[in-house]
């Protein structure tokens, strides 16, 4: 059994069809570059993996199960901007997705409990290369700065799949070298299902195990909202990377 499957999904707004007739099973550990034309339909699919929206028709399975009707800890995401609080520290921020999911019932976490959540934070914030910026804003980061901040406080909750929406569009393209880099070392360490948006092709090929092109196959000019995209190639990239994740999983299973 596939750790994701997608079956059949469509997703339409009003008259307007977006997805139509989407089937991927992808295996747990998976690095998936997403990639297509603006407009087709990225961000919702990885709304609808993310379980912020229902498809319109045709269910995701994870583990077997359908989603949640809400997000959980189990997907974790980071946006292109903005996904940081602007009036927590550094380390407040990597904490807050600690405290959040116990606030409604406890309240802030208290002693023990807060240490142990600054540490988890702080060793989190050293793999991310953020181990000297604790105290900062996210105002005095820079760009690259405050997407390892997102790509923490998305990690904090352990999730088992990582949602990505163009990660590093905003990004030097120097700086977008090194975030490669990071994603691909924690990638490696947590073995995270990742599903990456990209429009960097050449990141989309380069980066992951297999790469996904949405199209819309059929357009009808007289009714510009008639048809979805579709993926229409699922291309296997990276032999080494998927190799070793094989045998990893091959091990693990056994
Ligand atoms: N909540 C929504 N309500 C109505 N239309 C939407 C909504 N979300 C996305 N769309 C439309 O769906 C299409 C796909 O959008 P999107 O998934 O953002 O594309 P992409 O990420 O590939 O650029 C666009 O035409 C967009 O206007
Ligand atoms: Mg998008």
């Amino acid at each position: 059994m596939s750790f994701i499957s997608v079956n059949n999904v469509w997703q339409r707004y009003g008259d307007q069809v977006v997805l139509e007739g989407l089937n991927l099973h992808v295996n747990e550990g998976e690095f998936c570059t997403l990639v297509g034309t603006s407009g087709c339909g990225k961000s919702t699919f990885l709304r609808l993996l993310l379980g912020q929206e229902t498809a319109s028709k045709g269910q995701i399975l994870l583990d077997g199960n359908t989603l949640a009707a809400e997000p959980d800890a189990s997907r974790g995401v980071v946006f292109q901007r903005y996904s940081v609080f602007p009036h927590l520290s550094v380390l407040d921020n990597v904490v807050l997705g600690l405290e959040l999911p116990r606030s409604r019932v406890l309240g802030r976490l208290l002693g023990k409990a807060k240490k142990d959540a600054r540490e988890q934070a702080a060793i989190l914030l050293q793999k991310v290369g953020l181990g000297h910026a604790f105290d900062k804003y996210p105002a005095q980061l820079s760009g690259g700065m405050q997407q390892r901040l997102a790509i923490a406080q998305a990690l904090i909750m352990k999730p088992r799949v990582l949602l990505l929406d163009e990660p590093f569009g905003a990004l030097d393209p120097g700086i977008r070298k090194d975030m490669h880099q990071l994603l691909l070392e924690l990638w490696r360490e947590t073995r995270l299902t990742v599903f990456m948006v990209t429009h960097d092709l050449s990141e989309g090929f380069s980066l992951g195990t297999r790469l996904l092109v949405f199209d819309k196959v059929r357009v009808d000019p007289h009714a510009p909202g008639a048809y979805g995209a579709r993926i229409t190639y699922d291309i296997p990239l990276n032999s080494d990377r998927r190799n070793a994740l094989a045998a990893e999983l091959g091990a693990t299973s056994k």
